[in-house]
């Protein structure tokens, strides 16, 4: 199995689980930071069937049709051509393998219920810093024709969408990322410093009252199969 643009892992220790100890998990992702979590946490667990591998998912060089199964949750909408490493993964997956992929498919649907006005100038900054980015951040919806070209077939494809009221696991996922990636969009001068404080006093408010909620964004859920 691999889990590609694994990060720090989370998903790699549900795959470990998955596959069981005499399976193998290779884990491949850029980030030196994530890895070195991934690799403490995997001797932690005792999870010795992952083998963590650093380097970009836009060089792997997998031998051909050896992979049960590829796993890639929030990747493709950061990569330039998400077709070639959709073909290179496919090359190294067995016939009747899967690839499973989770990614964007309309980011621009997340709400925060009530509506305020500090939360327009963080949608607008994010949105932009999406379309600078090099990536397509509704990447989702180009999977499945990306697919075809590589001999997979897809065999489920739905959308996920989840709700969340203060506190829950919704709304700590989305604070964590404003908290993350909000200063990265004012460095590029995509929000302002004082935009973000409003937003962030305003869900700080929000986070310690309850009566609000979030709707995520869109998300699509696809398995393809190996002819
Ligand atoms: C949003 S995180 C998702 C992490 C993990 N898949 C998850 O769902 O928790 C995106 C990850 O993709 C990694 N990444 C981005 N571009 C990459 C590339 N070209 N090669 C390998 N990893 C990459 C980043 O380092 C980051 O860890």
């Amino acid at each position: 199995m691999l889990d590609l643009g694994c990060g720090p892992g989370f998903t790699s220790f549900d795959l470990a689980r998955v596959v069981g100890p005499t399976g193998s998990v290779i884990t491949c992702d850029i980030s030196t930071r994530f890895l070195a979590f991934l690799r403490s946490e995997r001797d932690r667990l005792a999870l010795t069937q992952i083998e963590p591998s650093l380097g970009s998912v836009e060089d792997l060089d997998l031998p051909p049709g050896h992979l049960d199964g590829v796993y890639a949750r929030w990747l493709s909408c950061w990569l330039p051509d998400p077709g070639a490493v959709l073909e290179r993964v496919a090359r190294g997956v067995k016939r009747g393998g899967a690839v499973a992929i989770q990614d964007y498919f309309d980011w621009s649907a997340m709400k925060l219920v009530p509506e305020c006005a500090t939360f327009g100038p963080v949608m607008d900054g994010c949105m932009r810093s999406w379309q600078e980015g090099g990536g397509m951040i509704d990447v989702g919806e180009l999977i499945p024709g990306l697919a075809e070209h590589c001999g997979l077939a897809v065999e489920h494809l739905r959308p996920l969408a989840r709700i969340g009221c203060v506190g829950s696991m919704e709304w700590r996922w989305l604070g964590g990322f404003f908290r993350s990636y909000l200063p990265k969009v004012v460095e590029r001068s995509l929000l302002s410093a004082d935009e973000l404080e409003a937003f962030q006093a305003e869900w700080d408010r929000r986070s310690g009252t309850g009566g609000s909620w979030v709707h995520t964004p869109t998300m699509v859920d696809v398995v393809l199969r190996k002819r």
